[in-house]
């Protein structure tokens, strides 16, 4: 498994351009499951998420098509099988979201169970409570999701927790089912209404995404269409608090502030210096230590889980003590115990995490847990004193593009090693 070595640098300073959103183009990939002529994606990070979903795709019988490394043309109508097998949902739980457009277009499908992972328990139940309601039988066997459906109809769904792909994947079911469908507490995240853009793209027939409340009138199919995926709120987010964290002046380019507003509100808080434009956010700590700040993850347009393990990384760097509540996930402060190894102060009680911030962190060898755990344990990398060893970085690789040649672009000393084992 490859490792990072990071020497703790000094400040960061640059640009460089955020990449298409991992969490967009996974649903979007999927929904080209719902119509038989093709789908154009484009502006689709080089991830390997992306690789495992363009694999799934073509097991399946799919027709795909790579015209450039950033765009993706996906023919369903080729399909020969609605099975999504272990052994890739095992590496990718958003394999999922092939579940949806599968009983939606083709009347079943088979999708293996995705376990948990190291964030938390992970359940689909809410997935499979919506496809039920939409009149799809749902039987459990062998580790698998069987779902049949010979027409869903419309139905008015409850989500009775806040759920992206839950929301997503009743979503794409719902563009072809007969009649009106209702999805009430429905997640509002950007990568929800980037979706929602490109299936109106492919003809379906939905409104309010991006409130608590979306309605889809099923259409009979759904045609070819051409959609660019939205930037990747996360991985700017991840490069504008390694900015701060090591008190310089980063810039993100072909991004969009919007989606980051609660991210943007703690980094000023911190004492971040923010400029943006309409595609771009600049943060400048002008060479002094952040201060600590507050978080509480919330669904958007709350502060996002996805960016706690990365102001955790900042928390333990700053002036003062910042408190840390995660509401979403269950176990997602696995990070902390890396951090301290590097010297971090960090109590935690439940789902709630007090640091106390450290003038300098000291570099030792780490390891990285889950995906945004590694963005973490790279920024407290940056800032500390020395060279830190990070392990199991292919993390880190599922969700960020050239993480070498972007941190290298903002004056990053940071060296993949590829280990043979
Ligand atoms: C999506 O995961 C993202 N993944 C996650 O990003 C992100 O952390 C999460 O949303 C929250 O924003 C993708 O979009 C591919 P949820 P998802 O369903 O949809 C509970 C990353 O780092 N729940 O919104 O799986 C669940 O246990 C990843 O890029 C149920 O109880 O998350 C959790 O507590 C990590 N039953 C809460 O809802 C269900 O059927 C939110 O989960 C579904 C969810």
């Amino acid at each position: 498994m490859d490792k990072f070595i990071i020497a703790g640098n000094g400040p960061l300073h640059g640009e460089i351009d955020a990449s298409g959103a991992k969490n967009a183009a996974l649903p979007i990939l999927c929904a080209s499951l719902l119509s038989d002529e093709p789908l154009h994606v484009s502006n689709v990070p080089k991830l390997w998420d992306v690789n495992t979903t363009r694999k799934l795709l073509l097991q399946m019988g799919c027709a795909v098509e790579q015209p450039t490394p950033h765009e993706m043309v996906i023919d369903a109508k080729p399909i020969t099988t609605c099975v999504a097998p272990y052994e890739l949902v095992k590496t990718m739980r958003a394999s999922i979201l092939v579940l949806g457009p599968l009983v939606a277009a083709r009347g079943e499908a088979h999708v293996s169970l995705p376990g948990g992972c190291a964030i938390g328990a992970r359940p689909v139940n809410l997935h499979l409570m919506g496809l039920e309601a939409m009149g799809a039988e749902i039987k459990l066997e062998g580790g698998f999701i069987h779902a049949y459906a010979r027409k869903l109809k419309g139905a008015r769904i409850v989500f009775d927790t806040v759920t992206v792909t839950g929301t997503e994947n009743l979503m794409m079911a719902a563009t072809l089912a007969e009649g009106e469908t209702v999805l009430e507490n429905a997640a509002r995240e950007p990568e929800v209404v980037d979706l929602a853009r490109c299936l109106r793209a492919m003809g379906a027939r939905i409104s309010g995404e991006g409130t608590t409340t979306i309605r889809v009138q099923g259409v009979a199919a759904l045609h070819a269409a051409q959609h660019s995926v939205l930037p990747d709120r996360i991985e700017t987010g991840s490069y504008l608090v390694a900015g701060a964290a090591t008190r310089g002046r980063v810039r993100v380019n072909k991004t969009d502030p919007a989606m980051l507003d609660a991210v943007l509100v703690k980094l000023q808080q911190a004492g971040g210096k923010i400029a943006t434009g309409p595609d771009f956010i600049e943060v400048d700590m002008q060479g002094k230590r952040p201060l600590a700040v507050n978080i509480h993850t919330m669904p958007h347009p709350g502060f996002p889980t996805d960016m706690q393990a990365q102001m955790m990384a900042l928390n333990c760097l700053a002036e003062g003590v910042g408190v840390i509540k995660e509401t979403i996930f269950e176990n997602r402060f696995m990070h902390a115990q890396e951090l301290l190894r590097l010297g971090a102060d960090i109590r935690i009680e439940g789902n709630t995490a007090v640091i106390t911030g450290k003038e300098r962190l000291q570099a030792a060898p780490i390891m990285a847990t889950d995906l945004r755990a590694s963005a973490s344990l790279v920024i407290a990398a940056l800032a500390a004193d020395g060279e830190t060893f990070i392990d199991r970085i292919y993390h880190m690789d599922r969700g960020y593009e050239d993480i070498e040649g972007k941190f290298a672009a903002l004056g990053a000393r940071i060296k993949r090693v590829a280990k043979l084992m």
